[in-house]
């Protein structure tokens, strides 16, 4: 790994304990309530693992994909649903938890989609937030580590597909990205 990473910008260690406390809070919040968390793929894979196994009340889980259609649509904030969602959030309790909350638009653009099929609630919950590049007004609910403007990879975030693997966040060599 040493030829690819640039910087650790946040550790294992720091990682376990922060979803630890996430899980303590939404334990706390939902306690009295039926929630489903909403995975969307792939890059919150990890986090929602992790998070869920700290949970100390069960869950359901669901999982989401979604892309972006093309380039032009990077301004838009359209996305494709990929794989939609095996079951209706209707009067549902329903946490979204994501990898990363960059410019904003990809969630904004799903959150839309899934208040138009009625949860009783809805709420996100984002590893890594990127205040700095946001585009749409849309905060998370929850949230792990406010960063600044880097391009990130590990725990779920790729570059090309590859690294999400690592148990660590770190910044790419400029050179390993094209
Ligand atoms: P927006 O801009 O719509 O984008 O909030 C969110 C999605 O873009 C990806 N993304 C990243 N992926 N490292 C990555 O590996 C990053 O630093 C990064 N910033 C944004 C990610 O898929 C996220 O869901
Ligand atoms: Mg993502």
């Amino acid at each position: 790994m040493e030829k690819v990473v640039e910087r650790i910008l946040i550790s294992e260690e720091e990682i376990n304990q922060k979803v630890k406390e996430l899980g303590e809070k939404l334990s706390h919040d939902y306690k009295d309530k039926d929630v489903l968390f909403i995975c969307v793929l792939k890059g919150a894979i990890m986090f929602m693992s992790d998070l869920s196994k700290a949970m100390s009340i069960p869950i359901e889980m669901d999982f989401m994909a979604v892309s972006s259609y093309g380039a032009s649509t990077k301004s838009s904030g359209i996305v494709k649903i990929i794989k939609d969602l095996d079951a209706s959030i209707e009067d549902r309790h329903v946490v979204v938890i994501e990898d990363i909350i960059d410019t904003g638009l990809t969630l904004s653009y799903l959150i839309k989609i899934l208040q138009n099929r009625k949860p009783a609630s809805l709420k996100i919950c984002t590893l890594l937030d990127k205040p700095a590049r946001r585009t749409v007004d849309i905060k998370p609910d929850y949230s792990g580590f406010v960063i600044e403007d880097h391009f990130v990879v590990g725990y779920g975030l790729d570059y090309d597909e590859k690294y999400r693997n690592i148990p660590y966040i770190f910044i790419p060599k400029s050179d390993i990205i094209k």
